[in-house]
């Protein structure tokens, strides 16, 4: 950004309507070569000579807009003539329009930066920047929404709302940290549904996250009215109480001429949308397709394997991933929430890291984690946090909070750069701090207000909150956070003696209060300061003491058998929510019960992963029937159907099945575990990821009673094979075969 670049606003609130900043300019040399950089508080779309700037979409992204926002450089000299027109279209976005359940959050008007260089032939240059010569009009765009959609008006007549004014908005300009958002499939209708209410529906076959684009030619002022949703009813009717208030709905009026629409600074999460209001009564369904929206990773990961109903999951694993991270890891892209909840993405990000290239997606997000640390070193449950509507308050949870050790961990594992690990360590360190800290006990963290073994199913039908108790969950994340910031302390080739210490006690104090005498403490008999849960007998227990390693040694296989007795129990179902659900195949698996973890995968009764599949589902769902058998609803205000949490299974079947496990002091996979868990159900599986050294496959297939199984290592990669048969070997670079 060069230094004649100032920010600029409207000189009236244009609420949320689209604005563009307008500036002409010649070039009466021959350009060597012209950079647009551009930023807001708001969202922006460039235009040079009406050509579009760029293929960002949603820019400059979602940030802490009031402490940092990014900028994006463009490379514009293809677009310049000897005379052009700059013009910059602003909408709301997350900074003015709806977020986090409240409006206006980072800023109550819209504000732009941007400048243009331009490097002739001859060695001169010039530059030009946001300034009060702009001119600013109105566009077509008359509202825009992140939650509610966006109006487009064809018809509507520009005027020129005066000159530019300056924007006192105080902030950070960065250079673009993450990935652009960007577009991506472009996905052709499958039907038409006349639903038994008489509305016209188009169902996309695939819930996405984005926008629907409709190309038209209608009468002058004619209306379209869209509203998206994820799924239809039992009767078979359009359903949108799921949204809650997130209105969810694009209005555009046609021109009389050739329209192409789509909206600039919204987008939305459905599979259906419904043509609430359409000039013609005849639809020509090529007129429409959904553009899926979503930051730009590479995918790194693929799967696939003998049984169709886990192909399914896996494709509704990768479409959770498309449909949530975009530029935030969001918990869900369609109601009116679409915010970065550290628990759902500190769950998932083993899983992410595995499908696609996650490290840029996430420095970005952690950048913004560190910077929203409280001073007592507390993280906030989502992030950005939206601090106008929340207050001063943090919300601290356990399970949530934890992202901040989690996340900078598994990023490490997954592309083993040191100097990012040593950026985040501050972070994960004062989160210790604040755990410290935090309730009567040094060693426990007792009390607080968490989410939990959030929607886990043994708590009662309706309720929120799985039964395990939080004390036990919240002291359990805490040993944790404490063994992952050791290593990466040991990884760093920092001291590690004060959080050896730290641990120690801490998983001595678990054990004295939850595991007296080898056995999991089931009486509310502990709490002497009568605060929260009395602990109890959970699958979610066992499965963070087992997967966290807080047990002692001897009684490991004991844990690890009741844990596979309780599922056998409740005929072959967990019971576990978001905080057990992730840990739960790995504790069976490292315990000798595969048998029992495979039982769970290819579990159909509610709750497991495959009755979503057998529900229809092409994402992953929130709650694990949120459609339930008789058709109904399980909530109609923590219903999403794209959610990706539970998606982290794939983290154990790539893992545990194809068997491919990244090494704690070997990490980016320069060494591996490979340890295929075959199953005759699956048939076969075959999974690869491409890491930065190649790319890593396992594959094996049954054969009469064989097991063959063929694997490729890339050079620079060590592999550490364990066959089920107990044999072990070291392999290096090539492809093997192996038979048993
Ligand atoms: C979100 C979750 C989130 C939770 C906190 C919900 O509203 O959708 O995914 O983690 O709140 O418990």
């Amino acid at each position: 950004m060069n230094r004649r670049a100032k920010w600029i606003m409207a000189p009236i609130d244009t609420e949320q309507a689209g604005i563009a900043f307008v500036r002409a300019f010649g070039a009466k040399k021959t350009v060597k070569k012209a950079s647009l950089s551009v930023s807001a508080i708001g969202l922006y779309a460039a235009y040079i000579n009406n050509k579009r700037v760029g293929n960002a979409v949603l820019a400059p992204g979602w940030t802490i807009y009031n402490e940092r926002v990014q900028y994006q450089t463009y490379d514009v000299t293809a677009l310049l003539d000897t005379s052009n027109t700059l013009s910059i279209e602003v909408g709301a976005g997350w900074a003015v329009g709806n977020i986090a359940w409240g409006t206006k959050m980072f800023a109550d008007q819209t504000s732009l930066v941007a400048s243009l260089t331009i490097l002739y032939t001859d060695g001169t240059r010039e530059e030009i920047g946001t300034d009060t010569a702009w001119d600013v009009y109105t566009t077509s765009i008359l509202y825009s929404d992140i939650y509610h959609g966006e109006t487009v008006d064809k018809t509507a007549e520009i005027k020129h709302l005066g000159k530019a004014i300056r924007s006192n908005y105080k902030t950070k300009l960065v250079a673009q940290v993450g990935e652009f958002i960007t577009e991506h499939e472009r996905v052709a209708p499958v039907e038409i549904i006349r639903t038994p209410k008489g509305e016209t529906v188009i169902d996309f076959g695939q819930e996405v996250t984005g926008y629907v684009e409709v190309r038209i030619k209608a009468e002058r002022g004619a209306r379209i009215l869209l509203h998206h949703a994820e799924v239809l009813d039992k009767e078979g009717n359009f359903y949108t109480e799921n949204l809650r208030h997130a209105k969810c709905e694009d209005l555009y009026i046609c021109s009389g001429g050739e329209d192409v629409f789509k909206p600039s600074f919204s987008f939305q999460g459905f599979r259906y949308v419904r043509l609430s209001e359409f000039p013609t009564e005849a639809i020509d369904l090529d007129a429409f397709c959904a553009i899926v929206v979503h930051s730009d990773m590479k995918r790194t990961g693929y799967f696939r394997c003998g049984n169709e109903k886990i192909n399914q999951l896996y494709h509704n694993v990768i479409w959770g991933q498309k449909g949530n991270y975009l530029d935030t890891p969001t918990d869900c892209p369609q109601r009116d929430e679409r915010l970065g909840w550290t628990g759902d993405a500190q769950v998932f990000a083993r899983t992410a890291a595995i499908n696609f290239n996650v490290k840029k997606f996430f420095t970005k997000w952690l950048g913004e984690m560190a910077i929203e640390q409280r001073p007592n070193g507390g993280i906030p449950e989502f992030i950005p946090r939206c601090k106008k509507n929340r207050g001063e308050y943090v919300a601290v949870a356990t399970g949530w909070a934890d992202a901040a050790c989690i996340i900078p961990w598994e990023i490490y594992l997954a592309y083993g750069d040191k100097k990012l690990l040593a950026e985040h360590y501050p972070m994960m360190r004062k989160w210790i701090m604040y755990l410290h800290y935090t309730g009567p006990e040094e060693f426990l963290w007792l009390g607080g207000d968490h989410y939990g073994d959030w929607l886990a199913m043994d708590h009662g039908e309706d309720s929120y909150k799985g039964a395990t108790s939080t004390d036990l969950i919240a002291s359990a994340f805490y040993a944790n956070s404490v063994a992952l910031l050791l290593k990466a302390e040991k990884a760093l080739g920092y001291d590690t003696a004060k959080f050896e210490e730290r641990y120690r006690k801490v998983v001595s104090a678990f054990r004295e209060h939850y595991l007296p005498n080898g056995e999991l403490r089931q009486y509310p008999d502990l709490n002497p300061n009568g605060i929260s849960d009395p602990p109890n007998e959970t699958q979610t227990a066992y499965a963070l003491v087992l997967k966290f390693g807080l047990c002692e040694e001897k009684d490991r296989q004991r844990f690890a058998d009741r844990l596979a007795e309780m599922i056998r129990e409740n005929g072959m179902r967990m019971t576990t929510g978001f905080l057990g659900t992730p840990y739960l195949l790995h504790a069976l698996t490292e315990n000798g019960h595969t048998d029992v973890a495979y039982e769970l995968l290819f579990q159909e009764q509610n709750p497991s992963w495959l009755y979503s599949v057998n529900h229809g589902a092409t994402t992953i769902w929130e709650h694990w029937n949120g459609i339930k058998e008789d058709g109904s609803f399980w909530s109609k205000d923590m219903n999403s159907f794209n959610h990706y949490a539970y998606g982290a299974v794939y983290d154990w079947i790539f893992g545990k099945a194809v068997g491919i496990e990244p090494m704690d002091d070997a990490p980016a996979y320069r060494e591996i575990t490979l340890a295929p868990h075959p199953d005759r159900r699956l048939g076969f599986a075959d999974g690869s990821i491409d890491t930065q050294f190649g790319t890593i496959r396992s594959h094996w297939y049954y054969k009469d009673d064989v097991v063959y199984y063929e694997f490729t290592i890339p050079a620079g990669v060590t592999a550490h094979l364990t066959l089920p048969s107990g044999r072990t070997e070291t392999l290096g670079e090539g492809t093997y075969h192996f038979a048993e």
